[in-house]
């Protein structure tokens, strides 16, 4: 790690709001741990023309919320310049290499370079071309480049800026982010089957019904309804970050978990996701588009009323539907997923649904109003965001005479001191890359994957004129989707929705 730990970080996109919400406070935290020291430097780099000097006060501002005494920020400041820089502009990598190499001068840098693009995905390609040919990537140490999402708009976009990545760095110098790969309980999902016997030996399609992935989240496009517009759900949520959940639920045990193993089984399970007709789409897929709505006596506005939006957008802002995954364990299992904005609650869980015993000897004996005499389902719920945790649902015995089956949970969260104080995403991640660690980023082939199965439910989705808005901001999304599980004999384990209906806090 001490060699790797001497790098210069050039940020493009150095003014953006990821850089300063999140890259800035993460680099402050590795500092302060000693992940990085004094031997680091950071180029931030944008158009607008600003000085080393406003840049810092930026820097220090970013990290204020983290409390560091001013000698710590002045110190960790101090380590930050910035070059006002045009990627279309041949010269100014020019000036931008004798930064660069002044800068290695400076804090001893050994050549280690990491490029974080943090801006339109237009310019990615430009500015790789560029490193290469003003001698960006001749020093002597490493060279890595942090990609952030989106990566492309569908398959063939995604392609081509692979392929004009790819002539400049190798797979392996490539770090492509899915934020959620660095949450705590994403990267805990393989402690909990690999660790533990009584959930793998089950992990499969003779005992699990059903699986289900909720990214539920309560605000709406924010100021983000340029991008979003253009994007929606289901290329935002869904080629992404739900794929990813999948894959890591689904995949095989890996022969050891390193970042190659990993990553072959990650590739595998994508692999045996269907690919939908464009029939099966409409069987399997459903969209939404929040309306104005209320909820705990709060109002908010549709989303075609949002800024800069437009007021007779067709995009989707609620994605539900069932992949189906064709492989010896998962046949037969659907894996539902849901994910929207402005719903009942911010809520990242997943629900693993077992199936019911073989016979039930209770049923003679279930009092009223059990559902169909049906025993509850055990399910194993992960509990990703806000709260990190997991729980197990089972049935004992109901205290007193008789043999009532009754639910219990056990149930296991960590405290809110351990995640208050546990890294950030971008922190584990950028911690990673400088470790050469690509575990927990995607690789080309999961990339493609995840398109393959996405496009064809655009292309699908694209020929017919949705009827939106169809649900109302504050509820779980469009009636469709609970269509989509009930028709299957199943319902979604998380019903945020109720809590505030019998209160008469939603209608
Ligand atoms: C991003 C999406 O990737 O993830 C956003 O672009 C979304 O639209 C965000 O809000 C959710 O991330 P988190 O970490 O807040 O759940």
């Amino acid at each position: 790690m001490t060699e790797n730990k001497k790098v210069l970080f050039t940020i493009f996109g150095a003014t953006g709001d990821l850089a300063q919400r999140k890259l800035y406070p993460s680099l402050f935290r590795l500092y302060r741990k000693g992940d990085i020291d004094e031997q680091f430097a950071v180029i931030g780099t944008a158009r607008r023309p600003w000085s080393d000097e406003h840049y810092r006060e930026v820097v220090k501002e970013t990290v204020a919320s983290l409390k560091p005494t001013e000698e710590e920020a002045e110190k960790f400041a101090s380590h930050f310049y910035y070059q006002s820089h045009d990627v279309q502009d041949t010269e100014h990598y020019v000036t931008l290499k004798k930064l660069t190499d002044q800068l290695d001068e400076k804090y001893q840098l050994n050549g280690n370079r990491l490029y974080y693009l943090a801006m339109s995905p237009n310019f990615f390609g430009v500015i790789v071309q560029h490193l290469k040919s003003q001698g960006m990537m001749d020093s002597t140490g490493y060279h890595r480049v942090i990609i952030e999402k989106p990566f492309g708009s569908d398959y063939e976009t995604a392609k081509q800026l692979n392929e004009e990545i790819t002539a400049v760095f190798s797979e392996k110098e490539i770090y492509r982010i899915d934020h959620y790969l660095g949450k705590e309980m994403i990267q805990n999902i393989s402690a909990i089957r690999f660790a533990n016997n009584i959930f793998e030996s089950m992990w499969n399609n003779r005992y699990i019904d059903n699986v289900q992935i909720n990214l539920a989240e309560d605000l709406g496009v924010e100021e983000r309804g340029g991008y979003y517009d253009k994007s929606g759900a289901l290329k935002d949520m869904v080629q992404n970050h739900v794929l990813q959940i999948l894959s890591l639920l689904a995949m095989e045990p890996p022969a050891a978990f390193s970042d190659h193993e990993i990553r072959t089984e990650k590739i595998k399970a994508l692999n045996a996701v269907r690919v939908y007709t464009e029939k099966e789409v409409h069987e399997n897929f459903v969209r939404g588009q929040y309306d104005k709505g209320t909820l705990d006596n709060k109002d908010f506005p549709a989303y075609q009323q949002e800024p800069n939006v437009s007021e007779d957008s067709t995009t989707e802002t609620f994605v539900a539907g069932k992949f189906k995954i064709d492989n010896f364990r998962w046949s037969g299992v659907p894996f539902y997923v849901r994910t929207g904005k402005r719903l009942t609650e911010k809520g990242t869980r997943i629900n693993i649904v077992f199936k019911q015993v073989p016979v039930n000897l209770f049923k003679a004996r279930i009092d009223e109003p059990c559902k169909d005499k049906k025993l509850p389902q055990n399910v194993l719920t992960i509990y990703i965001q806000p709260t990190e945790g997991f729980s197990l649902s089972l049935n004992g015995k109901e205290i007193g005479q008789g043999f009532n089956p009754q639910p219990v949970k056990l149930d296991y969260r960590n405290s809110a001191e351990a995640v208050e104080n546990s890294p950030e995403a971008y922190e584990r991640l950028i911690f990673d890359a400088l470790n050469g660690d690509s575990t927990n980023f995607t690789h080309w082939d999961e990339v493609a994957q995840s398109w393959r199965i996405v496009d064809v439910i655009r292309h699908a989705w694209d020929k017919v004129d949705p009827d939106f808005p169809n649900y109302a901001a504050g509820t779980m999304g469009p009636q469709a989707a609970f269509d989509l599980i009930e028709k299957d004999g199943f319902e979604w384990i998380w019903q945020p929705d109720n809590w505030y209906r019998e209160r008469g806090l939603l209608k």
